[in-house]
């Protein structure tokens, strides 16, 4: 495993996620309370990137169809609940999730040392 420095404090607001790489990673860096945390910039659902969807209370979801995840431990939450923003019934869930079971988004612990964070990738 190798230390990579993934940003700085100042980078990170609150209910907001951080864009960043760790070597050639794409990682989201978020605050959470006073916890800084990371998790794969790559939704576990077709792969996507996560960067442009919402977090609020903790929870980020996918911009490209919902699916929900705690951005302090990656822990799935909701699953492919709509297609761009738009609700989806039961079974048009069912046909967007192609299939695949509710997985969580890979997350790694973040260190701190002064105003510099890290993860081990
Ligand atoms: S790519 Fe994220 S929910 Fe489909």
């Amino acid at each position: 495993m190798t230390k990579i420095k993934i940003a700085s404090t100042s980078d990170v607001s609150t209910n907001k996620v951080l864009k960043t790489k760790a070597g050639k990673q794409s990682v989201l860096v978020a605050k959470v309370g006073d916890s800084y945390c990371a998790v794969a910039n790559k939704c576990p659902h077709l792969g996507l990137p996560m960067n442009s969807g919402k977090l609020q209370d903790g929870i980020i979801t996918c911009p490209f169809h919902g699916a929900k995840f705690e951005i302090s431990t990656g822990k799935s939450v909701g699953w492919v609940e709509s297609t761009m923003g738009i609700k989806l019934p039961d079974f048009g869930k069912k046909i967007l999730a192609m299939g695949k079971e509710p997985t969580d988004v890979a997350s790694f612990a973040v260190s701190q040392e002064g105003e510099d964070l890290f993860i081990n990738v």
